[in-house]
């Protein structure tokens, strides 16, 4: 029998999953499908049965389940129960499974590179649910110094204070501030949703030291002002998409226990733009 996949979220017509997979499953003629799901907030419990009784095989999760659906698991992965949130369910007969396949995802471009964050100097601007995730990836990968700079102090004090528990050194700026000193930078990583609609980069990248990478997880569009001026200056760049594909392959080899085919899945996304 077929097997069936989702993504559930809401709003969810702009998501490009049922896309990425699909694609993977024509290059590996497998006989699956995967479908936008709409769950409006409030609705998660009912949704959930929904998806069992129709024996869902897995499902990804997006804004604004991934915290809630923790409650609705019955078995947690470590990535899902370090991070606090969860994107990725495995149904197995009707214990669900939770992951949390953006600490991969992020982490993937930047082994495709060869480019080691140990022992690094990082600035990650934002402070929400991606950029917990990403905090748990640069804990994994043993960075060396991690500012956190956040519109919200508060919110930057929350995951700096979740970054220390992982172990790592860490210290909270003010966005501006960490603009002043951006000499000081081996990564730069854009985790807010500035960009989303064209909004001016959060830094200017006036001064930055040439071999520093920049890394925007904001997917759409591809060529954000916070890409572009890090382009202007000559710098390395990592795109969103990059990420987004790091986590849909990682979650379709949890689902299909195989390799996941990475250049269908990629032209389905780029096709997307
Ligand atoms: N590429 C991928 O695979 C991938 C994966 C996950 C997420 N994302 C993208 O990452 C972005 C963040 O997602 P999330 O789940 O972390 O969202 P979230 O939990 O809602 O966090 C949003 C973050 O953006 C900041 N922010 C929002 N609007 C801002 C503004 N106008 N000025 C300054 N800061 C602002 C927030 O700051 P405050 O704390 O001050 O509110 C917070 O730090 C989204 O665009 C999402 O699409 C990409």
């Amino acid at each position: 029998m077929g097997k069936s996949f989702a993504v559930i979220g809401d709003p969810i017509d702009h998501s490009l999953s049922p896309n990425i997979h699909s694609a993977a499953f024509r290059e590996l003629n497998l006989d699956s499908s995967y479908i936008g799901y709409r769950i409006p907030k409030g609705e998660l419990e009912s949704g959930i049965e929904g998806l069992k009784k129709i024996k869902i095989n897995g499902f990804n999760i997006t804004i604004p389940h991934k915290i809630e659906m923790m409650k609705y698991l019955d078995k947690m992965d470590e990535s899902c129960s370090i991070i606090g949130a969860v994107n990725t369910v495995l149904n197995n007969n009707g214990m669900l499974k939770g992951y949390n396949t953006d600490m991969d995802g992020f982490l993937e471009p930047l082994f495709k590179r060869n480019i080691s964050i140990k022992n690094k100097n990082i600035l990650l601007i934002g402070a929400g649910g991606a950029a917990r995730a990403i905090v748990a990836g640069m804990a994994k990968e043993k960075a060396g110094n991690l500012d956190i700079a956040n519109r919200t102090t508060l919110n930057a004090k929350n995951l700096a204070e979740f970054a220390t528990k992982l172990g790592l050194k860490t210290n909270t700026k003010k966005i501006e501030e960490a603009d002043k000193h951006i000499e000081n930078y081996d990564i730069i990583i854009n985790s807010t949703s500035i960009g989303l609609k064209n909004e001016e980069s959060p830094i200017s990248f006036e001064g930055a030291n040439q071999k520093t990478i920049a890394y925007d997880i904001v997917y759409a569009p591809m060529n954000t002002d916070f890409i572009k001026k890090a382009k202007e200056k000559k710098l390395e760049v990592i795109y969103g998409y990059e990420m987004l594909l790091g986590q849909a392959t990682r979650a379709f080899e949890i689902w299909h226990e195989m390799k996941a085919p990475y250049n269908a899945m990629k032209k389905a996304l780029l096709g997307g733009f």
